[in-house]
């Protein structure tokens, strides 16, 4: 889960990373009293948006008092700043920017291990700093055990090249970066601009953060970072429900076990509905294992009710949960549906394979449900199911 600048700011403070006063703002006016209760004359406003370049796009400016500060914030909040449409803006005291640095820790899956980058020169574009001249930015390897202790944060600041009299500030600073990094569970904590302030402060100016949502339980506050009015209505239903669900543009629902089958039924079927004016898959949507009657009438539920839907395809190939297990499940998500007053009525085509299959067909086949085929070759009902979506639209 990626957080807004915001947010980063927020978790930067509590772990004693130093950063500037800072207030959010979903209006003008909001914005103009942010700017009339922060310290200085000068104040910036800030687009909250989970993307990067928001300076270069318009999104960052000065203001000199509380009126500039509210026409500031009601030409940002008019922006789309790549697709992403600003609602928020964060007002935030006037930096006296002596230099510019960039710190970043993240983890390195292709090594296996954490990484730290550091830059003396900082700033808006360090992707084409990375590219350009490389060796400006010094990569060190971080051991997930003794993390960025002392000695470390030495090696980063004198790999990087810091000036003698910023380099203490920077070590004490990178270690509670990496705290930050650690005890919050993030997969990225990015400060960039990482400054020097006029009177020698080091202060993170901006702060990009990615938090693992599989560490979730370790923190229950998290939830509350998580962006509601951004989600995808059905992905935050689906998400209540537990289900790993994601909405898709195409027309043929999909229900599967397993994200690899999943993720092919995805592929058969775009390449099945080349044949059927183009019809595509509507989701991703993996039950895993164990697939009971309400999962899959869960499942169900959030496929149907998509209106793009016209035809589901479930595919299933039995293992642990045998396919008659499956099937069961099937038939008993129908009467559940139906006793939800959401009847399935759009058709389904079924394909059973493995474990049990022979069973799992043949009671799905005597329950006779309404609008239920089954195909018994994963690209028949791809095809079969991309029939029935483009005959239904
Ligand atoms: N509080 C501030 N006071 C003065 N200048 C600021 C302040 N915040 C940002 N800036 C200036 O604006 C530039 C861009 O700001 P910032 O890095 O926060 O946004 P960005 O362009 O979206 O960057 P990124 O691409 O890293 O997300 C900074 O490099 C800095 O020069
Ligand atoms: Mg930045």
């Amino acid at each position: 889960m990626d957080l807004y600048e915001y947010q980063a700011r927020d978790l930067f403070a509590a772990h004693g990373v130093p950063v500037l006063d800072a207030v959010v703002a979903d209006t003008p006016e909001q914005a103009a009293e942010a700017a009339s209760k922060l310290e200085g004359s000068v104040v910036v406003v800030k687009a909250q948006v989970k993307a990067g370049g928001r300076g270069k796009a318009g999104g960052v400016k000065l203001a000199k008092s509380p009126e500039e500060a509210a026409e500031r914030a009601k030409d940002i909040l008019a922006l789309t700043i790549k697709d992403l449409p600003v609602r928020r803006v964060m007002v935030t005291q006037g930096a006296d920017i002596a230099e510019e640095y960039y710190f970043s820790v993240l983890l390195d899956r292709a090594n296996r291990t954490y990484l730290a980058m550091a830059s003396r020169e900082g700033g808006m574009e360090i992707e084409e700093l990375a590219v350009e001249r490389p060796e400006a930015l010094a990569r060190i390897p971080v051991d997930a055990i003794t993390g960025i202790d002392a000695a470390k944060a030495q090696e980063i600041v004198d790999a990087a090249g810091f000036a003698e009299d910023v380099k203490p500030q920077i070590i004490e600073v990178i270690q509670k970066l990496w705290t930050v990094f650690k005890s919050e569970d993030a997969t990225l904590v990015e400060v960039n601009p990482l400054i020097k302030s006029g009177d020698g402060k080091i202060i993170a100016l901006d702060g990009k953060v990615s938090l693992d949502e599989n560490a979730g339980f370790r923190h229950p506050g998290h939830e509350e970072l998580a962006d509601k009015a951004a989600a995808d209505p059905l992905e935050a239903k689906a998400k209540e429900k537990n289900l790993n669900y994601v909405k898709l543009d195409g027309n043929v629902g999909i229900i599967g076990n397993g994200a690899g089958l999943v993720m092919s039924t995805l592929d058969v079927v775009a390449y099945a509905g080349e044949n059927f004016g183009g019809s595509k898959p509507a989701n991703f949507l993996d039950i895993g294992g164990g697939a009971s009657a309400e999962v899959m009438a869960n499942g169900l539920e959030i496929i149907l009710s998509d209106p793009q839907v016209k035809s589901v395809f479930v595919n299933v190939f039995g293992g642990i949960t045998a396919c008659d297990a499956v099937a069961n499940g099937i038939v008993q998500a129908f009467a559940l549906l139906e006793s939800r007053g959401e009847a399935v009525t759009r058709p389904l085509v079924v394909r059973l394979d493995g474990n049990n299959a022979e069973l799992g067909r043949k009671i799905l086949t005597d329950a006779k449900l309404a609008g239920l085929e089954q195909v018994d070759t994963m690209d028949g009902a791809a095809s079969r199911a991309a029939e029935l979506a483009a005959k239904g639209a």
